[in-house]
């Protein structure tokens, strides 16, 4: 009930092209019966009384009638295949929109292939469904009810009959759609498993061929094929009982009607011209009687796929986006005894870290690898929300204001670079869509591309491949940084930024941040401890607690974790030196 009042709120807007549609229908139904009542004619005036000149306007009542009937039933399909479209449009569109505003846990969860196939193959069942279907499903409803209509007042017992034989013939393959239903739904997830092997696959190639595991993919994609295809011969089958008992009853009923009808004549309760009028009437009422059958099936099949479009509809929201906006933030930034876990796990990641910066300075955190350093930067972002502690920016809770209106001002590198296949350029301007060619340029210098992208042939406009791999990592990291560089931040963020760079790479592009950061509220994730050797304080992030925290040379004297960490690099430096 909730599919239907769903479905119906989004046709809602387009009811008056529905009742258009729906009109045309109905006047071409009416066209419907015109022939057989003809044929009636035929047989009880005009043959007995030799009427010859009456033949003429016979054949062309015929004729106009299919003649309109045919172009209302067109101009029916057209509106309602338009509507359709819009429709469907409009889905996708809402189920898409939903997908950018839910929790990120939800991505972290969620097999990418089963989101792509809702939004594709599942939105293009339901399409089929719009377009083809339910116009035609009208149109047999409505074909079926006039001939019934017209048949009950030639001769009721016969309609009874006739009605009697569709009811029959109609129940278990009702019943079958019930069952077509549970099925297809089955193998709706079927598919969109075998949609997101084939895409985790094609996309991790390189790793398949490293590590030489190309039989292992096509055999398991094997398995899940032919257990598809197993499912859908079962299921396929099922819709044949259906169709041959469609036959079956093809040639009952003119039987019947014949046994009735024949009856009756006899008897004298009708003409020889109604009989024949009522066996004409068969096929204008068992046809569309028949493929309605065959169309209830097919909505049956669609109605999972339809269903997993709306489930995205009711995919939680990130945060109310009727939440006051952060105007522009100065960059004072205080975390406050954070505790925070990944959803579904029991061991917390953050365990009470605290953290205060004020703005314009230069923060740096280190630790060990799984210490919770990323995790920190996406709660800071209000990615999550933290179980317990509190995230203020100039002195405000992060969480009561629309958190769109903070991440607009906060340029993020990230650990894992993400480029669109597209231009270097539009990569580049993807976070500041109208910067000037001097600010593209100046960003660039800052993350030490200009170079390399003078040498480019296509310069700005080299394409960088899906997700970038037409660039090396390092290159890829500039690009990012250049892109947060240049979308003028108040909060700059960099987690493990520089890390792919060469060491020499790695100065260069350090110096010419550094010549950015003054002013700049920023943090810089690292590794490597030079690239935060001159912040204005470090935090050393192990297992989710803050175990020290000064400046750089404070933290050496402390001679705890940071120096051992510190002392292992430096050694590793000398001796990169020394050769
Ligand atoms: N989306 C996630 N779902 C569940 N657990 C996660 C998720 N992301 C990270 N974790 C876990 O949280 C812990 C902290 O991860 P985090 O990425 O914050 O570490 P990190 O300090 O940035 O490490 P690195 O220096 O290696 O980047 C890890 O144990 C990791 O397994
Ligand atoms: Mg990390």
């Amino acid at each position: 009930m909730k599919l239907l009042s769903v479905t119906l709120k989004h046709f809602k807007p387009y009811w008056r092209g529905l009742l258009l549609a729906f009109g045309c229908s109905l006047i071409g139904g009416a066209f419907t019966v015109i022939p057989p009542i003809l044929a009636g004619k035929l047989v009880d005036e005009i043959l007995p009384n030799k009427m010859t000149d009456m033949m003429g306007w016979l054949v062309a009542g015929v004729f106009f009638a299919f003649l309109f009937k045919i172009v209302f039933e067109s101009l029916q399909e057209f509106i309602q295949v338009q509507i359709g479209l819009d429709v469907i449009t409009d889905m996708q569109l809402r189920a898409f929109g939903r997908l950018h505003k839910t929790p990120m846990s939800f991505f972290t969860t969620t097999p990418r292939g089963d989101m792509l196939y809702r939004l594709t193959h599942d939105v293009e069942a339901v399409q089929n469904l719009n377009n083809t279907v339910i116009p035609r499903f009208i149109q047999q409803v409505v074909s079926a009810v006039a001939a019934f209509i017209a048949v009950f007042a030639l001769y009721w017992p016969v309609a009874i009959v006739m009605f009697a034989v569709f009811a029959i013939y109609l129940y278990p393959s009702f019943k079958l759609g019930r069952t077509m239903r549970k099925m297809s739904a089955v193998q709706r997830d079927m598919s969109a498993d075998i949609y997101h092997h084939l895409q985790e696959s094609i996309e991790s190639t390189r790793l398949v061929r490293t590590f030489q595991t190309q039989n292992r993919e096509v055999q398991t994609q094997d398995k899940k094929l032919t257990a598809w295809k197993n499912f859908s011969i079962r299921a396929a089958l099922i819709g044949k009982v259906n169709w041959r008992l469609g036959n079956l009853f093809n040639i009952a009923t003119p039987g019947v009607v014949m046994v009735v009808g024949g009856l009756a004549v006899w008897n004298h309760s009708i003409s020889v011209g109604t009989l024949v009028a009522c066996l004409g009437f068969i096929p204008t009422m068992f046809f569309p009687i028949r493929s309605l059958a065959e169309n209830a099936l097919v909505i049956q099949q669609a109605i999972p796929a339809l269903q997993r479009i709306y489930e995205y509809f009711d995919l939680p929201v990130e945060h109310e986006e009727n939440l006051p906006k952060m105007g522009d933030i100065r960059g004072d930034i205080k975390v406050d005894d954070l505790w925070f876990r990944y959803p579904d796990k029991e061991e917390y990641v953050l365990k009470g870290v605290s953290l205060t910066m004020e703005a314009g300075q230069h923060i740096g955190i280190v630790g060990t690898s799984g210490g919770g350093k990323s995790t920190l930067i996406q709660l800071l972002l209000g990615l999550y929300e933290p179980e317990k502690g509190r995230i203020e920016i100039d002195q405000q809770n992060l969480f009561a204001y629309n958190r769109n209106s903070f991440r607009q001002q906060v340029g993020v590198v990230s650990q894992e670079t993400f480029l669109l296949n597209n231009t270097l350029r539009m990569n580049l301007l993807y976070g500041r869509k109208n910067a000037t060619q001097n600010e593209l340029e100046r960003a660039c210098e800052a993350a030490g591309l200009t170079d390399f992208i003078a040498a480019l042939p296509e310069g700005y406009e080299t394409i960088v491949g899906e997700r970038g791999l037409k660039l090396s990592g390092g290159q890829r990291q500039r690009v990012a940084l250049a892109r947060a560089i240049l979308r003028h931040p108040a909060l700059l963020i960099f987690d493990e930024a520089t890390s792919s760079l060469d060491g020499e790479t790695e100065e260069r592009v350090q110096s010419a941040l550094e010549s950015l950061i003054p002013g700049r509220t920023t943090i810089t994730i690292a590794h490597r401890l030079v690239t935060v050797r001159d912040a204005d304080k470090i935090l050393l992030l192990d297992k989710g607690v803050v175990a020290e925290e000064g400046t750089h040379d404070e933290l050496l004297s402390l001679k705890g974790q940071y120096y051992q960490l510190y002392m292992a690099q430096y050694s590793e430096l000398e001796k990169e030196r020394a050769i």
